[in-house]
């Protein structure tokens, strides 16, 4: 069985129609309506009347509204069917997706998220300004954080899931994009998206402000230090900062005490040592989970075997910044400031997938 979640606040004018439509589109299927409604206006009278008459279409009204992520996660928690979905009680998710979506997850999807950003999709209910917001938005999180990047449209607010999906994971409120959640801290295998054609509103209003997209960025901010594979890696990169630092300290201290030694010298030492303290900052942090950190023979050998790839690596790396930067600043002339930084980006890249499949071997 289905449990259509629809989170609503003050559209009264919109359930009429919507109910109509949802009826029509799941004829063939077997289903239950969980209406989530903060609404302070007739709206909840209304749904109760169509809910006397359809005992499929139910009503949890509450008075405190705190959000539209905690109102879907409420209906979750209502809901007895074994599939899920979610849509806007606005009309702006047309209800018709809802058996095309249906028909996939028969065919065995996990998650069916529709999409505006697929051939045949468009999001022509919105005017530039939320456009140009919109993809802002969306490219923040995908440049940040990789399991966004399965799916083109990740804040539509449309999708439907087997509840096994988020059997046992802790969903955590915040904001508007519970799709952010599921994507993210969800099992599935099987992702399908189906193009859709957003619509405009044509009664009530929006309640997307402001408020709603800072917490957005604070809801990505939140994902990433709670997804494994994204936070390895920011974690990675500081370590690599914190490397810079030990290198010049103790190239200032050598420079200071030793100042015969000649420059080179003092390079390669400052280096290594800042290698070496990289190396164990990522044992305790970055692979924590992996990590050899007890005093016996074997583990010995192991660190051994770690840290001499990782100079390795670390060595490559160098070789990748240089390359980059000669690349950038002979062929293209770019400044060389900005062709030493994008070297170090390209190094850190490269350090961090040898680091992860060779070094640590995940
Ligand atoms: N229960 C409850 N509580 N429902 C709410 C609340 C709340 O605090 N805030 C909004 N809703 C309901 C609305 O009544 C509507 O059914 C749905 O959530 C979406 O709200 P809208 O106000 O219509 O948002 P929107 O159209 O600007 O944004 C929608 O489209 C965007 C794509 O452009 C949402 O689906 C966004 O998630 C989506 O990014
Ligand atoms: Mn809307």
């Amino acid at each position: 069985m289905l449990s259509l979640v629809i989170p609503v606040f003050n559209e009264k004018d919109n359930i009429g129609e919507l109910i109509r439509r949802v009826e029509e589109s799941l004829q063939d299927y077997s289903y239950e309506i969980i209406f989530v409604d903060d609404s302070d206006d007739d709206t909840p009278a209304i749904i109760s009347q169509f809910a006397r008459k359809d005992q499929r279409i139910k009503l949890i009204h509450r008075e405190n509204k705190t959000g539209l992520s905690s109102a879907v996660i409420c209906g979750f928690e209502y809901a007895e069917g074994d599939i899920l979905a979610v849509m806007d009680g606005d009309l702006q998710h047309p209800p018709e997706m809802l058996s095309k979506m249906m028909k996939e997850i028969g065919q065995g999807a996990d998650l069916v998220v529709p999409s505006r950003f697929i051939p045949g999709g468009s999001d022509g209910g919105l005017n530039w300004f939320r456009k140009l917001v919109s993809a802002t938005a969306r490219y923040i999180g995908k440049i940040l954080i990789k399991s966004l990047r399965r799916a083109s449209d990740h804040t539509g607010g449309m999708f439907m899931l087997r509840r096994e999906v988020i059997k046992g994971k802790q969903l955590n409120p915040v904001g508007w994009k519970i799709l952010m959640e599921i994507l993210v801290m969800g099992n599935y295998q099987t992702l399908v998206e189906i193009p859709y054609a957003f619509s405009s509103r044509n009664l009530g209003q929006s309640k997307l402000n402001l408020k709603v997209q800072l917490q957005y960025l604070w809801h990505i901010f939140t994902l990433l230090k709670r997804s494994e594979s994204d936070r390895r890696f920011y974690v990675f990169c500081l370590v690599g900062g914190s490397g810079v630092i030990v290198d010049m300290l103790i190239f200032a201290l050598l420079s200071y005490r030793f100042a015969g030694m000649s420059v080179n010298a003092r390079a390669v030492i400052s280096a290594l040592i800042a290698m070496a303290s990289n190396y164990t900052l990522n044992n305790l942090f970055t692979w924590k989970e992996i990590a050899a950190v007890k005093f016996d023979y074997k583990v010995f050998l192991i660190n051994v075997r770690r840290f001499s790839r990782y100079l390795i690596v670390s060595s490559f790396g160098i070789f990748i910044k240089s390359i980059t930067l000669f690349l950038l600043y002979y062929f293209l002339h770019i400044d060389k400031y900005w062709g030493n930084f994008a070297g170090i980006v390209c190094a850190s890249f490269s350090n961090y997938f040898l680091s992860k499949f060779w070094v640590w071997k995940e």
